[in-house]
């Protein structure tokens, strides 16, 4: 029987795919409760503390609204003498003597590592430079409610920046989940050379494979066509470099009629530059003659499209890894 009571969660790299497969059930079930307007207590008692050196929407309020569903309570942290007047360990010590459980979203993987590490309660990665695992769970739900097939038979084509958070993070969850997993993305964007062999092993153990490409036909007969953006948070410099990579790589109508197959769905995990002309573009953008990034508005807005499920689904997985990780 699989029990995670006591873990933390800083990358699915530390989770078999039997404990990824737990998760997803459990979110599923705690999402159904919830539908059914059944108040729960499972988190009665716990404290919870939310750190954050990045800003967030849909993580911070997951995280909050799981945590109330369930009877926690929870202090949001935006302004800690962590990494100022104390280090990392210290306030990892102090924090472990107050709460139950601790939610981490900043730059360094380190960071999550160490309060972890010093702690002595369950830790979660809510999104670093290297990682994003809670969203990948969100991801996999939503592709279960779409799909009668499981997701070894998922054929999962990431396209875009293919070395940030996101594209990491799902080359892992993917290959733990034994999927067909293609990251298209300008060589210069490639993932790292270590996770990509790192994971080809794990894919070979699950019956899954990885493949890195440039060429856009690679998107042929996906299941799931998925973006981010092409700019990550910390990363504001590179705004001129990442539009002249990427323009090739948008997602729009054109490339979603080359999976040549209708039941083909869109997730993205939010924010979004759809259409810069309303959202908060930089400038920069129309001097590329673009008024959309990553994703059309016309794919965003269409039937494939499924962010909003996938953005409600943060919340119902992001519940059964706190009742997960503190009752077991
Ligand atoms: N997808 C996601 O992590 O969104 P936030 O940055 O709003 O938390
Ligand atoms: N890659 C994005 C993901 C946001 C949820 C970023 O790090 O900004």
């Amino acid at each position: 029987p699989i029990n995670l009571r006591g873990r933390s969660l800083l990358t699915l790299k530390d989770f078999t795919p039997e404990e990824i497969k737990y998760l997803l059930e459990l979110s599923k079930d705690l999402k159904a409760k919830k539908r059914m307007g059944i108040k729960g207590d499972l988190l009665k008692g716990k404290n919870i503390v939310l750190l954050f050196e990045k800003t967030s929407t849909r993580t911070r309020c997951a995280f909050e609204v799981a945590a109330f569903d369930e009877g926690a309570n929870v202090t949001f942290l935006t302004n800690s003498q962590m990494g100022k007047k104390e280090s990392i360990e210290d306030t990892a010590r102090v924090l472990g003597r107050f709460y139950d459980g601790i939610e981490f979203r900043g730059f360094k993987q380190e960071t999550v590592e160490i309060l972890a590490k010093y702690s002595g309660v369950p830790v979660w990665n809510g999104l670093t430079d290297e990682d994003h695992p809670t969203q990948v769970l969100a991801d996999f739900l939503t592709i279960m409610e779409n799909f009668e097939k499981p997701l070894n038979k998922i054929k999962f084509v990431y396209v875009g920046d293919g070395r940030n958070n996101m594209a990491n993070a799902l080359m892992i969850g993917a290959s733990k989940m034994g999927m067909d997993f293609v990251i298209i993305s300008p060589k210069e964007l490639f993932p790292s050379k270590e996770l990509i062999s790192e994971m080809e092993t794990t894919a070979n153990e699950n019956g899954g494979k990885i493949t890195i490409t440039d060429k856009l036909d690679a998107v042929a007969n996906a299941d799931v066509i998925y973006t981010d953006v092409w700019i990550s948070m910390g990363e504001e410099s590179k705004v001129e470099e990442r539009i002249k990579l990427l323009k090739p790589y948008q997602v729009n109508m054109d490339l979603i009629k080359k999976t040549n197959n209708p039941e083909v769905i869109f997730l993205h995990c939010l924010p979004s530059f759809h259409d810069t002309k309303t959202d908060m573009g930089y400038d920069i953008y129309q001097k590329y003659g673009l008024t959309e990034m990553e994703v059309t508005d016309e794919v965003f807005q269409s039937k494939y499209s499924k962010v909003f499920d996938e953005a409600e689904n943060r919340m119902h997985t992001i519940k059964a890894v706190m009742v997960a990780t503190l009752v077991g």
